[in-house]
């Protein structure tokens, strides 16, 4: 890391100290009740504008019923169900996510989509996924979460875990811009920043790693720059198959 970026960075944390106070004594909890309805809006902006990447992907869900039944998908940090919209229809999702607040919003997303059926709500994080069977899902998902869990590696084992074996995880995450770039520059510089805005959301994650080292048998990612702002443009497309 250079310099100048070491010295913005330490500058920024500066000017952040009131809100690294904030998080410190515990007041930033009130923000998880505000973030779902800010994440219900954005996504609808977001969705108009990723809607044929995200058309394109979540074609290839279909492929993974392998049984007969409905399709069984369970969805990590599901938010408010911005990606119902893009499933198949008849089938089943699992939605989970650790913020409870998002019911509200997922409910009537659920309402909208009558071509899919919401199994259940459960609250939990996708690194301690334990009430979910292992092996009975046939896909999971996963957009715009990697960025924000505690631990990736352990996110994608458990996602691993509660797959059928044959069964696909698919992802679509904002991850780091190239270190030539004007965007990792700010990307690090606005981090600090960031990170409240976003409810623990990192721009700085070199997502792609964890996804190739997590041990599924065939990947399909690729990288793509998405019509967005420069903090999350470059994005990492695709599934990975048990
Ligand atoms: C930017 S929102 C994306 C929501 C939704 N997946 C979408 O594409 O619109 C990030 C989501 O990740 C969830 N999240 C944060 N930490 C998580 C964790 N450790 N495990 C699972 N989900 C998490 C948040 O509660 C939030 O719903």
């Amino acid at each position: 890391m250079s310099l100048p970026m070491r010295f913005w960075i330490f500058v920024v944390n500066l000017l952040c100290l009131p809100l690294h106070l904030i998080k410190a004594v515990g007041l930033y909890e009130p923000y998880k009740r505000i973030f779902p309805m800010y994440v219900n809006r954005i996504t609808m902006g977001y969705n108009k504008k990723m809607q044929d990447k995200k058309r394109e992907l979540f074609r290839s869900l279909s492929e993974f019923n392998k049984h007969g039944g409905p399709l069984t998908i369970l969805e990590i940090g599901c938010g408010s169900g911005a990606n119902f919209e893009f499933y198949p229809a008849g089938c089943k999702v699992i939605c989970t996510d650790p913020n409870p607040h998002f019911q509200k919003y997922l409910e009537k997303n659920i309402a909208k989509n009558e071509h899919i059926s919401c199994d259940r709500f459960v609250v939990l994080s996708g690194e301690d996924m334990g009430s979910v069977e292992g092996e009975s899902v046939d896909a999971v998902v996963c957009t715009l979460v990697l960025c924000s869990v505690t631990s990736i590696a352990l996110t994608l084992r458990e996602a691993r875990r509660v797959l059928r074996p044959g069964g696909a995880f698919f992802f679509i995450e904002h991850v780091v811009a190239d270190p030539s770039t004007w965007s990792y520059f700010f990307q690090h510089v606005l981090q600090p920043f960031w990170y409240y805005f976003g409810d623990g959301c990192e721009v700085t994650r070199e997502t792609w790693k964890y996804v190739e080292a997590a041990g599924f048998s065939d990947l399909k990612l690729r990288h793509v720059e998405a019509p967005l702002i420069f903090i999350i443009k470059p994005h990492i497309i695709g599934y990975a198959v048990k």
